[in-house]
């Protein structure tokens, strides 16, 4: 099977807008273009579903790029829920928590370490823990960045002003962002009956398929049935777009629904070229 290359290119960071407080491992900002590309060309859908939301940049720039109304995020992780929950529900305490934190590597470990006592402060654990990690990993295991990601120290990556931005940012459209702590999986097929062509659907899993890319060094949870995942989609209508490594595993799959499929070039950080695939049930990009 021969999966064309897509006429837009992947952009670096640089390139578009950040509107997500977390840095997160396998975010799809280099996607936005395709994102901008095919809502674009669905002007009659007002809803975005993303059942594996993570650090949610494409429901956030779907729903500030007015390119939907409403969105939903879905995420199962607890401590990923709890920013989400604290970033929609009580962005100004999680605002005064972010001027008011001196990323010192004590203070990183004594919050890393204590449990939080309410939503806020377990929100605002997780945007500590998720900027001064290595990579943004928040899995069990993941190590605090030792000297910096650019030999700044623990808090190269904690940029209060710009944190502050873009929750005040987040808490101006709050009202169109709903988000359910979750399983993904079970939310579309409890929805598959209504999800028509006037909803768009984007799926970004975790993927550990043929053990191509270590999933479950990235996430808390990690294994997804893909099979199933590609069912329920293939069973409702909806305007889907997922997105995922180029593996064996995977084609078949694609084959077997009749879906439509390109191929994206991607920089990793050796700058080496990894093709990833962009799945929906109709062409879109060629
Ligand atoms: C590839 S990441 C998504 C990254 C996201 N697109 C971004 O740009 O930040 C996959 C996410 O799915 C979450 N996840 C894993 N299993 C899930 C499930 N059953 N239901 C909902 N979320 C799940 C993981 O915690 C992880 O945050």
């Amino acid at each position: 099977m021969i999966i064309p290359e897509s006429p837009i290119p992947a952009v670096n960071v640089a390139q578009v807008p950040q509107r997500s407080p977390l840095r997160y491992p396998g975010g799809k900002t280099w996607l936005i273009p395709h994102i901008r590309a095919w809502l674009g060309g669905l002007p009659s859908v007002d809803l975005l579903i993303e059942p594996f939301a993570g650090g949610g940049i494409v429901s956030l720039t779907a729903v500030m790029e007015s390119l939907v109304k409403r969105c939903i995020m879905i995420e199962l992780d607890r401590d990923v829920a709890a920013f989400w929950h604290a970033a929609l529900r009580q962005g100004d305490e999680l605002i005064r928590r972010v001027q008011a934190f001196d990323p010192t590597r004590s203070n990183v470990e004594i919050l890393g370490n204590a449990a939080p006592r309410n939503t806020a402060e377990h929100g605002f654990r997780t945007l500590v823990l998720n900027r001064t990690r290595r990579s943004g990993i928040l899995a069990p295991g993941a190590s605090l960045s030792k000297k910096g990601e650019n030999g700044h120290g623990i808090s190269s990556r904690w940029y209060p002003g710009t944190l502050v931005k873009r929750l005040e940012t987040i808490g101006h459209y709050a009202d169109r962002i709903a988000f359910c702590e979750t399983d993904g999986m079970q939310f579309l097929e409890a929805l598959a009956c209504d999800l028509n062509e006037n909803v768009a659907v984007f799926v970004d899993p975790p993927y550990t398929a043929g053990g191509k890319r270590a999933g479950s060094r990235l996430y808390a949870h990690s294994e997804i049935d893909h099979e199933r995942l590609f069912s329920i989609l293939a069973g409702t209508g909806a305007n889907f777009l997922m997105t995922y490594d180029c593996a064996p595993e995977i084609m078949s799959l694609i084959r077997l629904h009749g879906f439509s499929a390109v191929r994206v070039l991607m920089k990793n950080s050796h700058h080496t070229r990894l093709p990833e695939l962009i799945v929906t049930p109709r062409p879109v990009f060629h």
